[in-house]
């Protein structure tokens, strides 16, 4: 029989979905408590049925959003799995300045970027290893579905846990400012980046190919929480953003949904993608 919290479940699952398509596991539903109790304090109710009654009764765009917020999972820290980063500087940046020589541009987009250690920790990169590119137009796009964690990233304001998470000190030292407990990134790198909220999938995609086309995009442990069709249709739009020539990274447990669009390559333990043509 069904019980009176499992119908707030599903409804609240529901809701998830309907937002950010992100695939709630049922097993997980002790997650709704722990996450909504701020949410439901600050809207003055004490437990989930209360606020599942408010939903049906009202509409209110902003809560339901707040609440999609609040289930995504925004776990992330900077050089997340080294590999890409390494791959990215030894072999795969190098190629690609080589062919932009003559435009003198590169752009990345981190979809999901979460907190935005991944769009810095490529700017870090950037400015690290390619700091003879001075005249060139390097952009660095981060997009991320929950609005707190982009006004995070935006902050570049990062607390020492989680800069002792994955950051050489010399990158510390030389990329961030002291402020008390925490540490900001310096202008250098935040100019190269820019965030903004966003839904991957929403259509369009918040990206359009009147624009130049992305040389290097990193989609990583997001599209674990998406459904299959959720996944190939994101996708196939990634595939239209990216340059030809252009390179995708995927979590290290991910894969395309539908391959015959991408090639994929083993090299410096890890794998990227490559766009396939039309033939
Ligand atoms: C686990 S984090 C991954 C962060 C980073 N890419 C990394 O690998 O370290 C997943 C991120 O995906 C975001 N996300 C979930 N659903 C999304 C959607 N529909 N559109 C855009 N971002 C979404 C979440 O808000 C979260 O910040």
């Amino acid at each position: 029989m069904e019980t009176s919290s499992s119908v707030h479940y599903d409804y609240l699952r529901q809701l998830v979905f309907g937002l950010s398509r992100n695939v709630l596991d049922p097993s997980r539903d002790y997650l709704f408590e722990t996450r909504l109790t701020r949410l439901m304090r600050n809207q003055g109710m004490n437990h989930l049925g209360e606020l599942v009654q408010h939903l049906r009764m009202k509409k209110n765009p902003a809560l339901e959003r707040a609440i999609a917020d609040a289930m995504t999972i925004n776990e992330t820290s900077f050089f997340r799995d080294t590999r890409p980063f390494e791959l990215l500087r030894g072999e795969l940046l190098p190629r690609l300045i080589e062919t932009r020589k003559h435009t003198r541009g590169l752009r990345f987009w981190s979809a999901a970027c979460s907190t935005g250690q991944e769009a810095y920790s490529l700017a870090m990169l950037m400015r690290e290893h390619f700091s003879l590119l001075t005249n060139w137009n390097i952009r660095i796009e981060g997009t991320d579905f929950c609005a707190e964690v982009v006004e995070r990233a935006q902050s570049g304001c990062y607390h020492r846990i989680e800069i002792n998470r994955g950051l050489p000190a010399r990158h510390v030292v030389r990329f961030f400012d002291h402020q008390g407990e925490d540490w900001v990134v310096k202008p250098e790198l935040r100019q190269m980046c820019n965030f903004r909220q966003a839904n991957l999938c929403a259509s369009p995609l918040p990206f359009n190919r009147s624009e130049d086309r992305f040389d290097v995009i990193f989609l990583r442990n997001v599209m674990l929480y998406f459904a299959q069709d959720t996944r190939k249709a994101l996708l196939a739009g990634i595939h239209r953003l990216l340059a030809p020539d252009g390179i995708l990274f995927l979590g290290s447990s991910e894969q395309p949904a539908d391959p015959s669009i991408w090639t994929s390559v083993l090299a410096g333990g890890t794998c990227y993608f490559k766009p396939r043509q039309p033939s």
